[in-house]
């Protein structure tokens, strides 16, 4: 497995509030190798950044402007206008670049989880991706989370999988290859500053940089998928893998398609 240093290193720290039990905040510090600052000391300074901090039962991601006012944890809920039963109609862009006969979808680049989570509540079976040690633990609690709520308890559901590491290595090596591989590398901002960009992605950026690696990623899932290769793009970007079989779009976004021959 390749070993890299984390985009966040220099600047995220974990912050403890002086309440409760400290140790799993000392171990979530040793686990992404970076310094435990104490907010409740005298002479609290904010040398960092980013903060990592629980609050209101979730792991968050704060930076200065939000350390007062609550962070930003993996979105368990359905997004605006998606249905709330399970599974959720497969309509939308998204579910059309997967494909009307896909059943197993890898998210290779899973990130914050949003179009993971979205993907899963229409009932795909998926396995998700991530490199960055910081996003997995963001991920993991939020998984966590939501292997809590009631529907899912009710309808028997486990939360979808998650390999942490490269995904260049992770698709080389699964058992099967699925139906179709999904990928959302982080592209350059076309403007120095968009007003339109979430702050999540904002932060993302901030902490990991863009993805450079993005055409050898695209490369790893052509080989690795069963079916078919979907990548969201900026719709301004250029598609990824040259001319796609078809593409889809959003709001500001594509989803283009690449199909296995
Ligand atoms: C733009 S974000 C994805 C956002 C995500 N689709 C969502 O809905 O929240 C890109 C993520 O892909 C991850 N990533 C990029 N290249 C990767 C690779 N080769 N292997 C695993 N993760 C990768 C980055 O660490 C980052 O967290």
């Amino acid at each position: 497995m390749t070993i890299t240093q984390p985009g966040y290193v220099g600047k995220l720290a974990v912050l403890y509030d002086g309440h409760g039990d400290i140790s799993p905040f000392q171990q979530l510090a040793e686990r992404l190798a970076v310094p435990l600052r104490n907010s409740s000391e005298a002479g609290f300074d904010q040398h960092e950044a980013f903060f990592l901090s629980w609050r209101d039962g979730c792991l968050k991601l704060l930076d200065k402007e939000l350390l007062k006012k609550g962070g930003m944890a993996v979105e368990i809920g359905p997004r605006q206008g998606e249905q709330r039963s399970w599974p959720a109609p497969k309509d939308g862009a998204l579910a059309k670049a997967l494909g009307r006969k896909t059943k197993t979808v890898v998210d290779a680049t899973t990130g914050w989880g949003q179009d993971s989570l979205h993907i899963f509540r229409m009932g795909y079976e998926l396995l998700c991706m991530e490199r960055s040690p910081l996003m997995a633990v963001l991920l993991a609690d939020g998984f966590k989370r939501l292997a809590q709520e009631e529907w899912m308890q009710r309808l028997q559901l486990e939360p979808p999988r998650l390999l942490v590491g490269n995904a260049v290595e992770l698709l080389a090596g699964l058992p099967e290859p699925p139906d179709c591989i999904y990928l959302d590398p982080m592209f350059p901002p076309k403007r120095k500053k968009s007003a339109l960009a979430k702050k999540s992605m904002v932060v993302l950026r901030d902490l990991l940089g863009d993805d450079e690696d993005k055409a050898g990623l695209f490369a790893a899932a052509m080989q690795a998928t069963g079916k078919r290769v979907v990548v969201k793009s900026p719709d301004y970007a250029e598609p990824l893998g040259g001319k796609p079989s078809d593409s889809f779009h959003g709001k500001l976004l594509r989803y283009d398609v690449f199909l296995k021959n």
